[in-house]
């Protein structure tokens, strides 16, 4: 038998004893100069770190992405520079109300992030299971969050606060659609697509701009849960999605994704009759096909999962050379937003936490000391502190500079002004489902209303109309057979 290592202090001394604290006598108390009791508790105290404000409940997975199509006319991004190319990856999957012990399959919006660890730095996709989103202005992010959190005085989840805001904000109908919709409910996160949702850009070597949309199809289905069946799995277990996703990689099947891409020229967006970077809207397919691009598979399991999904820090401002943002206002809240909840959630240096850190790439950064600095402090060369300097500290590679963006307009806050309505794309999707789609569609906004006031039903049930007549008309029915 392997001889066993020697449990040491974290300072390194040998442990004489894990058992039995330092006691006056048989039956006295314990000596303060027990420092290891001390220090035991002290550091169970501290092995929870904030869980993340949304997105608190989380499971994950490493994996591989494999280009399949060649994509380099449109993006000089290296992890798509050619055909069979592999990047590893780190998968990130939650739910964004429910806090860290919340049940798996609650119906809920689900986050679906990616981290590539390209050659040129890491790549985060940090998206979701939709391809829109509840509101189109970061502005409202706050507030919208609040009302899926719980109530300051019952401390409970609350349908009123949820359907006040809804019903207030008519262009979270189409993000509330497909939240009520048989999407809103996946039996596992393999069985789920996810979307970039925000429009992006690609940016190639002559410098050419390319607005565009992440599709990560799933190849294993969408299979869902009613609300009724998702119930009877809550009462066995709340750990559904972790087990299947855990056990399904555990016995070699190995979930996949195909990525595709909408691709809209640069020039378009000034002609599309929609505003193309609002995140409430999607680009129809006719018009922006999909195309092909790769496959993503989860093969690993991570070795522990603190430190491989709990210190996960994915942020939409982690972008490489060809991959760039787009002017939707949401995004560029976002941008913010993240390395700021890091900073908080993590601490200063999070990028340098091994899971964080690129695999495939070198840090160079003038960022200096600070707390969690345990790494190089740079200091092979340490007359290079600054910049510029003249002894070969790093420097700045022009070709990473994205091509210049026309922008024009007068400072303001403005209303979005583009022709749709609020109501149009929301309407094709209702018209979209099936009867047993709708019917569960009517029946799932019921529940989801029970005991909000009578005005707020009503100011939500325009928006249905508005839609379509039949879409309010089935709420109307389905509250009637729940209600009365
Ligand atoms: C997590 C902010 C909109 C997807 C988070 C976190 C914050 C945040 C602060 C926690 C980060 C952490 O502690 O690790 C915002 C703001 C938004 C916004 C301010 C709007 C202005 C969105 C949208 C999507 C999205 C539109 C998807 C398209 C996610 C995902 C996570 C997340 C997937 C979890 C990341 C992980 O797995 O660690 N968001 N969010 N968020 N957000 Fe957002």
């Amino acid at each position: 038998m392997a001889k066993k290592k020697k449990l040491t202090t974290s300072a390194g001394s040998p442990v004489p004893n894990n058992q039995k604290s330092l006691t006056a006598g048989k039956r006295g108390p314990v000596q303060l100069q027990d420092y290891q009791l001390v220090e035991k508790l002290a550091h169970q105290n501290r092995e929870r770190i904030p869980e993340r404000v949304v997105h608190a409940k989380g499971w994950g997975a490493q994996g591989t992405f494999t280009v399949t199509n060649d994509i380099s006319k449109y993006t000089k991004a290296k992890l798509f520079s050619e055909v069979g190319k592999k990047t590893e990856v780190l998968a990130r999957f939650s739910t964004v109300a429910g806090e860290k012990g919340a049940a798996d399959t609650e119906r809920d919006v689900r986050g679906f992030s990616l981290k590539f660890y390209t050659e040129e730095g890491n790549w985060d996709m940090v998206g979701n299971n939709t391809p829109v989103f509840f509101i189109r202005d970061g502005y409202k992010f706050p507030d919208f969050i609040r009302t899926q959190k719980r109530h300051p005085k019952t401390n409970l989840r609350n349908p009123t606060a949820m359907w006040d805001f809804w019903s207030q904000v008519p262009e979270s109908l189409h993000q509330v659609t497909i939240l009520m919709s048989d999407r809103g409910l996946p039996q596992t996160p393999m069985h789920m697509n996810g979307y970039g949702s925000h429009t992006f850009s690609f940016w190639n070597d002559e410098g050419e701009r390319y607005w565009v949309k992440f599709h990560f199809k799933t190849e294993q289905g969408h299979d869902f849960y009613t609300d009724e069946e998702a119930e009877k799995i809550t009462g066995k277990t709340r750990e559904k999605y972790q087990e299947e996703l855990f056990n399904s990689i555990e016995k070699r099947n190995y979930p996949k994704w195909k990525l595709k891409v909408q691709i809209m020229p640069e020039k378009d967006a000034e002609k599309v009759p929609y505003n193309p970077f609002d995140l409430t809207r999607v680009w129809p397919h006719d018009d922006y096909p999909l195309i092909e691009v790769g496959e993503l598979e989860l093969n690993k399991n991570p070795d522990n999962y603190f430190q491989y999904i709990e210190n996960a820090a994915y942020s939409p401002s982690n972008i490489v050379p060809g991959i760039a943002f787009s002017p939707d206002k949401m995004l560029q809240a976002r941008i913010f937003s993240y390395a700021d909840a890091h900073r908080y959630r993590l601490g200063t240096h999070y990028e340098a936490l091994p899971v964080n850190a690129p695999k495939n790439a070198e840090v160079n950064h003038y960022h200096k000391d600070g707390s969690m600095r345990f790494f190089d402090n740079n200091s092979d060369n340490p007359d290079a502190y600054y910049e510029p300097n003249s002894f070969d500290g790093p420097v700045e590679d022009p070709t990473a500079q994205e091509p210049p963006l026309k922008v024009s307009g007068d400072i303001s806050r403005y209303e979005d002004n583009d022709e749709l309505s609020d109501f149009e794309q929301p309407g094709n999707l209702f018209r979209l489902f099936d009867d047993a789609q709708k019917e569960r569609l009517f029946n799932n906004i019921a529940r989801a209303m029970e005991g909000v006031p009578q005005e707020i039903i009503d100011r939500q049930l325009q928006h249905f109309d508005k839609a379509d007549p039949d879409y309010g008309k089935g709420v109307r029915e389905a509250l009637k057979k729940h209600y009365g």
